[in-house]
């Protein structure tokens, strides 16, 4: 039998059914929550967590940025992810980290506002249905958010709104997901994924001033490519380089190394996973299930 769901609440294990909110919320109202997203992957009979320590810090970060005290600190937040993980007798989940404004009254100001802080985990799988043959993508019509308007390096609610009508954009063409670009017309990412070039045995990934949010599992593919011997140059790049790359794909916790075949109906190289996708794409997979120890630290097994 399944065991028994609960989602952690405010320091307590909440049934998963009774986790709920008033309509009239102000993080349901005005986008003002913030999240994380981190991923456990079955590494025998038990979980690992990947990155644990990195994701909870980007989640306090982003607490910052906002100005929202959680109340928890990085050792309470961690302990709870993985009380949670324990509870719930995961062998692999999303784990999904929020802070919301607990509070009904009708108003933008956040001050005197109780701040909820609440962990979900739950399992999951593919994110992207046809990652295994690669997906298509168009360039989206609707630029990135940049930090004059909302913080891209925040986790924020808000900041998927611009994400969803890029998404919204790109499947009602037909294409899987959209690619925006910054308001100067550089490429800087997906709506919930960061992206990679490869042309001429080199990789190639937009930087900070992108507008990315700073993604954990680009940090990752850097590293893993580096240590592979592969140059990884971080800069602006034009549109027009992704339709000439040789090979393309997306990362990220939920993307995981999702492979792009496709952009704005030109086929990206042979139009299958090439090889530098492929041979990344399964060392993230050893890593994160714990066989590679290379990086043994980014693994926390529960
Ligand atoms: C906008 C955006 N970019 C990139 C990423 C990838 O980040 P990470 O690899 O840390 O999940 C995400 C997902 O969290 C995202 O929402």
């Amino acid at each position: 039998m399944a065991a028994k769901q609960y989602i952690w609440l405010n320091g307590k294990f909440t049934d998963f059914g009774n986790a709920k909110v008033h309509i009239l919320t102000h993080s349901l109202q005005y986008g003002s929550g913030i999240f994380e997203g981190i991923r456990a992957y079955q590494s025998g009979s038990r979980a690992a967590v990947f990155r644990l320590g990195d994701h909870v810090k980007r989640f306090i970060n982003t607490a910052k940025i906002y100005s929202m005290d959680l109340g928890y600190s990085e050792k309470e937040l961690t302990d709870a992810i993985i009380g949670l993980i324990r509870k719930n007798r995961l062998q692999q989940c999303y784990i999904r980290p929020f802070a919301y404004y607990d509070d009904t009254r009708i108003g933008l100001s956040t001050e005197g506002k109780k701040i909820s802080v609440a962990i979900a985990a739950i399992p999951f799988g593919n994110y992207f249905q046809n990652k295994g043959k690669g997906i298509s993508c168009k360039i989206s019509s609707w630029k990135r958010i940049n930090s004059e308007i909302l913080p891209p390096h925040a986790k924020a609610s808000g900041n998927y709104r611009n994400s969803i009508l890029a998404s919204q954009e790109a499947k009602a063409s037909g294409a899987d997901e959209a690619i925006m670009l910054t308001t100067n017309g550089y490429v800087a990412e997906g709506p919930g994924e960061n992206i990679f070039f490869a042309r001429d045995g080199k990789l190639m990934t937009p930087p900070a001033s992108s507008d990315i949010l700073m993604g954990i599992t680009r940090d990752t593919i850097i590293k893993i490519a580096e240590e592979k011997g592969f140059i990884v140059e971080e800069r602006e790049m034009h549109r027009e380089e992704l339709y000439i790359a040789d090979e393309l794909f997306f990362t990220g916790t939920a993307a995981e190394l999702t492979p792009i075949v496709k952009v704005d109906g030109k086929k990206i190289g042979s139009g299958k996973t090439g090889p530098v996708t492929k041979l990344l794409s399964d060392a993230l997979t050893e890593l994160v299930t714990g066989k590679d120890t290379a990086f043994h630290d980014w693994v926390t097994l529960v």
